[in-house]
């Protein structure tokens, strides 16, 4: 009996901290803004206020021009900053039409490595992508993870990646 609940306990330690290690398991890339290609700028498509800057490592960009699956290692950085706004509140335009940068907001990060999808119900899957987010200055913010995921999940067509056509252009 003993052993029995002290299985169950073991049981359930090792499963919350595999969850743990789960959310964790991507690292802040620090160095992406020197050894990551800025591949594409643009006003963020579903946020009305932020602009997002998207960076790439050498791994996915090399497969996406070569037109093959981006493989395991491959890393993309989205900078997302929030939008000029005038004493009103408003967006400021640039005269193209763009909004202009404020202050940098948060660094997203996806990243693909060897089985990480395995877990994932099938609404929350991005293939072996998954998701984290961090401050400007490299610290782990508490998200819910599942939106950034269930949000990415229906784009198999292109890999989970909006951006994917930009990748290798
Ligand atoms: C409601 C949908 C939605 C949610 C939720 C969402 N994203 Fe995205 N993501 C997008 C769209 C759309 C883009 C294309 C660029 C843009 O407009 O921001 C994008 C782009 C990205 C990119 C650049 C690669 C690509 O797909 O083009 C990364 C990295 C990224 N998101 C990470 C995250 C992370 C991390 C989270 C959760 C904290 C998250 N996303 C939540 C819709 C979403």
């Amino acid at each position: 009996m003993i052993g029995k609940m002290f299985a169950v306990a073991l049981g359930l330690s090792v499963a919350v901290s595999i969850a743990i290690a789960d959310e964790e398991r991507i690292s802040f890339p620090a160095d992406y803004s020197t050894k990551f290609d800025n591949y594409l700028s643009l006003d963020r498509v579903q946020n009305d206020d932020q602009i997002i800057r998207l960076f790439a490592n050498e791994i996915a960009l090399r497969a996406a021009k070569e037109g093959s699956e981006l493989p395991n290692g491959s890393v993309i950085v989205g900078e997302v900053y929030k939008s000029k706004k005038d004493k009103d509140g408003n967006v400021v335009e640039s005269s193209l039409g763009r909004r202009v940068r404020d202050k940098l907001a948060a660094i997203a990060v996806m990243e693909k490595g060897e089985g990480w999808g395995a877990a994932f119900s099938e609404d929350l899957r991005n293939g072996d992508w998954d998701f984290a987010i961090f401050s400007p200055d490299g610290k782990r913010l508490k998200k819910d993870l599942n939106a950034c995921r269930s949000c990415h999940a229906p784009l198999k067509e292109t890999q989970h990646v909006f951006s994917f056509e930009h990748l290798g252009k």
